[in-house]
This record gives structure tokens, sequence and C-alpha cells, in this order.
């Protein structure tokens, strides 16, 4: 194999990436150099929503032509469901499942369907300290 090749793998990541940082370009790019293709899993508005009980700041067709952008993703698809994940990873045939470290064990039970991998997530930057930072700067 040429050593400039990536390995012929496809990997999966899923986030909601609102108010796209650094450490979003981060992971991402770290995932691509895993494989040859990479499939980015976008929570939809009404699942942050369900989760966290706001809406993300960008919504979700922003957050996903955001994506669709970048030279390291290949493909954006809408995660609606966080029950469905284990179909998302067949749908999309991931060979490898990328996830930040905060999620470290989370997604194990998935190690039967591929392999899945946690990386350390970019020091002192997140979307809520973010929003944290602006609103103080208006109040
Ligand atoms: N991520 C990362 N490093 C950061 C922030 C996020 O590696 N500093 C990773 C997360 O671990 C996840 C992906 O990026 O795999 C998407 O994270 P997301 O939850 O959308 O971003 P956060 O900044 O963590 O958002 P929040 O503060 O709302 O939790």
């Amino acid at each position: 194999m040429n050593p400039t090749e990536k390995p012929n793998k496809r990997v999966i990541t899923f986030g909601t990436f609102d108010v796209f940082h650094i450490g979003h370009v981060n992971i991402l790019e770290r995932a691509k150099e895993l494989g040859n293709h990479l499939t980015v899993g976008v929570s939809s508005d009404a699942l942050n929503f369900n989760k966290k009980g706001r809406y993300p700041v960008y919504r979700q067709e922003h957050r996903v032509h955001i994506l669709n952008s970048l030279h390291c993703v290949d493909e954006v698809f809408i995660e609606e469901s966080l029950e469905l994940k284990g179909e998302y990873l067949s749908r999309y045939k991931a060979d490898i499942l990328v996830m930040g470290d905060d999620w470290a064990g989370k997604f194990d039970h998935f190690k039967d369907q591929c392999e899945v991998i946690y990386f350390p997530r970019t020091k002192d930057v997140s979307t809520t300290d973010i929003i944290q930072m602006i609103q103080s700067r208006i109040d």
C-alpha cells in the first residue's frame, strides 16, 4: 500500500456539532485519518431538545451544511433517535465508530458490530462554554 493511502475503512461519528469549534474539527480530522470515508450523524434539533431541554443555537439544516462543507467529511445524516445507533452503524456500513472520550465506555456494546475508538477531547473548548461566555459578555 502506498504510505499516503488511507486504510479502506468506513468511519462514523455522532454529535450535535452546534456552534462549530476547533474541538469539532480536531475529532473529525482524526476520525478521517482512520479510513477513507467519514460519515457524521448530526443529532436533530428535536433530539437535542429532548436530551438537554434546549434547542441548538444553529438549526439542524445549518449544522448539516457546515459539516458537509468540510473536506474531511464525506457524508452527513440527521440522527433522529439515540435508540437507532446500531441501525445507523449497519446502514452506513461503519467499520469504526469514533467518539470523544467524554463518551468513554458508553458505546462499548457496539464492539460486536464495529471497532469503537474514543479520542481525547480537545482541551478547554465546548459549545456549552462558548454559549456561556457569550452570554456573560451580554449580561
Ligand atoms: N469534542 C471533542 N473535543 C471538544 C468538544 C467536543 O473532541 N473539546 C467531540 C465530542 O467528544 C463529540 C463531538 O466532538 O465526539 C461532538 O461533540 P458535541 O457534543 O457536539 O460538542 P461539545 O462542544 O461537547 O458540546 P456541548 O458543550 O453542548 O456538550
